[in-house]
């Protein structure tokens, strides 16, 4: 186990910087989750973590000792990869014990370290299986197994669960928390997926066009986003905002204290509540209901033309093209300033 300590690290493809200096401290057993949009350099700074790009400025810490230019096979660092990278020749147990061997590990003690992993696994009994005879839960479980035989310091997942189908992403994704759990490691998990990023951080990093947008808790990033960004990306459905045209009267108080600044107003969906008229801040047309059981999207279109979601308990009893008022209780009511977007 190990903490680790990133600061001013910049990425550079010849003339095009990709990575403009990230300063990041992860604890020693922390589970991390970098979380952004494709292309926003996830995968590049956990390369450059792992040691399989250069760092073009910077410097990368592991525990007490800078590793910029230590080789990637000496920074106690393992990876699993969305494709799994397994050696289709192989059986499972020697996928398993390969960089072991590798690094001319007791026989004995290897055979002990895949035997274990295959148990915290549960992939026993197809240790003598090749890998094309497994399913593809199957194969990303060999891949987390020969990360932890390694018994690395520190766990690197770059989205490993994005070639799993709907409920196997569900099911491995908790056993990915029951690992860190069991094993305390420190893990870095890379995901475009906000939820997998709300369900297994203790720390998500925010990152876009390759910046830190904001670092904090799940319970953080939610309730103070730091900006339009941020608040639209965590939660699903996402947040909507609402054009300063669209301001309530009853924000007014907050408004009069900034007169120099346009603000929107930012409302999660699940904190519109529906009301009478006279209560509204939020007004529109009904567009679309999706019913789910459990609760009702209501798709809306407000009275300036913009769209927005409501999420209800109870499917609404109004039809489409019919008025629907809302209210907010504004404990949980966000505001941004309108010309970037930050939280105000
Ligand atoms: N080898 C490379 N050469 C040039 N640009 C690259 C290379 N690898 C990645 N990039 C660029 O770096 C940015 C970040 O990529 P990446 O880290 O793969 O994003 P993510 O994992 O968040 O989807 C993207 O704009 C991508 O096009
Ligand atoms: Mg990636």
């Amino acid at each position: 186990m190990a903490s680790l300590t990133l600061r001013g690290l910049r990425k550079k493809y010849e003339e095009l910087e990709v990575i403009h200096g990230v300063d990041l401290d992860i604890d020693d057993g922390e589970f991390v989750v970098f979380v952004g949009p494709s292309g926003c350099g996830k995968s590049t700074l956990l390369r450059m973590i792992a040691g399989l790009e250069d760092i073009s400025s910077g410097s990368a810490k592991i525990g007490e000792k800078i590793v910029n230019d230590v080789a990637a096979s000496k920074r106690g660092v393992a990876m699993v990869f969305q494709t799994y990278a397994l050696y289709p020749h192989m059986t499972v147990y020697q996928n398993m014990s390969f960089g072991l061997k590798q690094a001319k590990t007791d026989p004995k003690e290897i055979d002990i370290r895949v035997k274990e992993a295959a148990d915290i696994l549960q992939i026993t009994d197809y240790l003598d299986r090749s890998p094309k005879n497994l399913s593809g839960g199957q194969r990303q479980r060999v891949a987390i197994g020969r990360a932890i035989v390694r018994d690395p310091e520190v766990f690197l997942f770059d989205e490993p669960l994005s070639n799993l189908d709907a409920a196997l992403r569900v099911q491995t994704r908790l056993e990915i928390a029951r690992l860190h759990e069991r094993l305390g490691s420190t893990m870095i998990y890379v995901t475009h997926d906000q939820v997998e990023a709300m369900t297994l951080a203790d720390k998500i990093v925010v990152l876009k066009d390759g910046y830190i947008e904001q670092v904090g808790t799940p319970m953080d990033l939610y309730e103070r986003p730091n900006n339009s960004f941020v608040a639209q990306f965590i939660g699903s459905p996402k947040m909507n905002i609402f054009p300063n045209t669209d301001l309530p009267q009853k924000s007014k108080s907050v408004l009069s204290k900034l007169k120099d600044k346009k603000i929107d107003l930012g409302i999660r969906p699940e904190h519109l509540i529906e009301c009478k008229e006279k209560d509204a801040i939020i007004s529109g047309k009904l567009d679309l209901v999706e019913n789910l059981g459990e609760y009702a999207l209501v798709h809306m279109t407000s009275d300036n033309g913009m769209e927005f979601i409501a999420k209800l308990n109870n499917s609404p009893t109004e039809k489409k093209g019919e008025k629907l008022y809302f209210k907010a209780n504004k404990d949980f009511v966000h505001y941004f300033d309108s010309s970037n977007g930050d939280s105000i």
